[in-house]
């Protein structure tokens, strides 16, 4: 599977645009704010339905404009997504609509680095359950309708929060969201554990330090997680934590307790990395993680896989493409976005130069 062609109407900076790629991916060069980010986004969004930016739909749509469409052909099968400022989604696959993101979702794995993955040492929670929930999404349908399934049943438990007292209801959607949360706690930590492997071993390549890199799962409960084993064990514990929170859930108005308010931590020799490890540390974490996660997804899955790979360049932030590059050559289709690039690619990698609303291929 690699991105063949790219055509692009009034997203972002472009108000049309269409590309043709080699297999071995392409270089985007160009000055400050041309739109290299753009497009690599675009091509995120095509992948997964979402900005690997996390930017909302409607910014995403050119100025000006009411709608934003991209389209691709990935080898025989064409992928097409479209939305509008009235919130409107239309996914389509091989010109048949396609009504739900759990049949969009992994058909075209996508890993990205950008210059936000420092974020995910230093940023809120939410930043890394979106990581770890877009990795396994990619891996396992099961994961995504379980998440799905989900946060359904809590938008209704939060829509009768302060509202109604009726129990029996409570029980319906408590129960609903308790099968799922155990199912989504018990692939996280499979996730983890195998991650963990992974990116000690990047952890130890790439800084070449003593060190030890470690990922902790840190479900917001109560119990000792080392006490349950068993997916039932973690739907007991949820159907408790949520039935003992409901009268505090109604004061806050929303549901506390849950997969959806977890975190990841990231331990640099058993301490906090973000308050512990130095900036480069915390840097060739983020970065080992990213590489463990594209490891992940190659034992899970088949097929080839397309890399992202945002830099911009910075006096904080020594270039990324030298070191990111040589570890994924060769593994899948590579997209470049670089104000200079100072890497010697392969001959496979087709270059392109960026300016406003236009790619020309040299
Ligand atoms: N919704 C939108 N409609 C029109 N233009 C937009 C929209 N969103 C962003 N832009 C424009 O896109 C440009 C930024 O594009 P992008 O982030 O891809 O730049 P870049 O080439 O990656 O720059 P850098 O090298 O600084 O990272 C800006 O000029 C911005 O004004
Ligand atoms: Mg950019």
């Amino acid at each position: 599977m690699f991105l063949q062609t790219l055509s692009l109407l009034n997203f972002r900076s472009y108000p049309s645009l269409s590309v043709s790629f080699p297999p071995g991916g392409a270089l985007f060069e160009g000055l400050n704010g041309t739109g290299k980010t753009n497009v690599l986004e675009a091509i995120h969004v095509l992948c997964t339905g979402r900005s690997q930016r996390g930017a909302a739909r409607g910014d995403m749509i050119m100025h000006g404009q009411d709608s934003a469409f991209i389209e691709g052909e990935f080898c025989g099968s064409a992928a097409a997504i479209g939305f509008s400022r009235d919130k409107k989604v239309v996914m389509k696959r091989d010109g048949v609509d396609i009504r739900s993101y759990s049949e969009w979702f992994g058909e075209r794995p996508v890993v990205s680095f950008g210059t936000n993955d420092l974020d995910l040492v230093y940023g809120p929670p939410e930043t890394r359950r979106r990581f770890l929930d877009m990795l396994i999404c990619q891996i396992d349908r099961a994961y995504l309708a379980a998440l799905a399934a989900y946060r359904k049943s809590m938008a209704c438990r939060n829509a009768l929060l302060g509202k109604s007292s009726d129990s029996a209801l409570f029980d319906i959607y408590e129960q609903a969201m308790a099968e799922n949360a155990s199912i989504l706690v018990f692939k996280r930590s499979e996730a983890i554990e195998e991650l963990q492997k992974y990116l000690s071993g990047y952890y130890a390549e790439i800084s070449g330090e003593g060190e030890n890199a470690m990922l902790e799962y840190a479900p917001k409960i109560k119990q000792k997680i080392s006490n349950l084993n068993t997916i039932y064990e973690w739907q007991n514990v949820y159907l408790n934590t949520l039935s003992e929170s409901r009268s505090r859930d109604a004061e806050l108005m929303f549901t506390s307790r849950g997969p959806h308010r977890d975190d990841l931590r990231f331990l640099m020799n058993g301490r906090l990395a973000k308050s512990y490890a130095s900036q480069g540390q915390c840097r060739s974490f983020a970065l080992s993680l990213k590489l463990g996660s594209v490891l992940l997804m190659e034992r899970r899955r088949e097929g080839g896989m397309i890399f992202l790979v945002d830099d911009a360049v910075s006096e904080l932030d020594p270039e990324r493409t030298s070191r990111v590059y040589p570890l994924l050559e060769g593994r899948g289709q590579i997209f470049i976005a670089t104000p200079r690039c100072h890497v010697k690619l392969g001959d496979g990698v087709m270059k392109c130069v960026v300016e406003p609303g236009k790619v020309t291929s040299l």
